[in-house]
């Protein structure tokens, strides 16, 4: 059987965006409509291979990868979820683009975009491209791939699908994102599902990467991950991004791995049930050594999974909307 817009259903009722920004302005059940959504993409599609060529809900759509900065997981798994549901999906190179003869973000888009694009995924260092974006194109949904510090809003997403999926709730949990938090999209869209969605979320790490003005989002700030360990049920563990930073935070990685690297010796000191996750890639012997990353509390590749799922069910809210406008 070969699912159709038909008889696999529509987008639920509460969800009308044709971009996905970030997970701040987003409510607690659109969030839950997503995750949902995902969790339906991978029962029934990613997890039988007999259906993964079966569902073509975005046949006939044509899906840009606009990334201006590096990655590995995010671009590939959005082409891979676009082409699932059956859509043509371009890979844009910034380096050997026309960007490099100083065309701006903008102009790049709209050219690409007035080739037939109905959407643009799109990581840029600077924060707020995606929403320049949104503004600018019309007739096409946009989807933030990570911008800058501000935020990654499919990563949120597919954190929390893998706690809901280990936990059976995201309720009442307490999660501690740990490491660069201050160069950090991650966190901040961990943060603001997390509290949506009546979880805890705490913030860790040297006080050059963690200041005290997070606590302004209503998050616990902790400098002191050994204090942490028997009462948090979810680490989140951030890679240092030294590509981002002018001064080094910290005197040595050793000193850094020697109070923040999650090992085998803090992992007894935690709940039984503690769960290990990172939005990778991870930087081995610096924020996580190899047993704990290889490890049986460690749900690292399930995320990437997760990712797809995610990624397949964003393409599809937001061109089902965009569809319609
Ligand atoms: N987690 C994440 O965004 O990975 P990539 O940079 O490889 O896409």
């Amino acid at each position: 059987m070969f699912w159709t817009p038909e008889n696999w259903g529509s987008v639920p009722e509460g969800w009308n965006r044709s971009h996905l920004l970030g997970l701040e302005d987003l409510s607690a059940k659109e969030i839950l409509i997503l995750l949902d959504l995902a969790d339906r993409f991978r029962r029934e599609v990613l997890e039988n291979p007999d259906n993964r060529r079966k569902i073509p809900l975005l046949a006939g759509k044509a899906i840009v990868n606009l990334f201006f900065e590096n990655s590995t997981r995010t671009r590939t798994s959005f082409g891979l979820a676009g082409r699932r549901l059956g859509a043509d999906v371009v890979d844009f190179a910034a380096a050997t683009s026309s960007v490099a003869k100083g065309e701006t973000v903008v102009d790049t888009a709209k050219n690409i975009c007035a080739m037939g694009m109905d959407a643009v995924v799109v990581r840029h260092s600077c924060p707020g491209v995606p929403l320049t974006l949104a503004q600018n194109l019309k007739g096409c949904a946009v989807v933030n791939a990570g911008d800058g510090a501000h935020e990654h809003p499919t990563q949120g997403l597919l954190d929390i699908l893998t706690i809901r999926r280990r936990f059976g709730r995201v309720e009442g949990l307490t999660v501690a994102v740990v490491g660069d938090i201050e160069h950090s999209r991650v966190a901040r869209s961990n943060i603001f599902a997390l509290q949506k969605l009546g979880a805890t979320p705490i913030v860790c790490g040297p006080s050059t990467l963690v200041s005290e003005h997070w606590r302004d989002l209503g998050v616990e700030v902790c400098y002191s991950l050994d204090e942490l360990l028997p009462r948090v049920d979810v680490f989140n563990l951030l890679r240092i991004q030294f590509e981002r930073q002018v001064v080094r935070p910290f005197p040595s990685i050793a000193e850094y791995a020697h109070l923040y690297a999650m090992n085998s010796e803090r992992l007894v000191h935690c709940k039984n049930d503690a769960l290990i996750i990172a939005p990778g890639p991870i930087n081995r012997g610096v924020e996580i050594t190899p047993e704990v990353a290889d490890g049986d509390r460690s749900a690292i590749l399930d995320q990437v999974t997760n990712g797809v799922a995610v990624r397949m069910a964003v393409l599809w809210a937001t061109l089902s909307v965009a569809a319609k406008r």
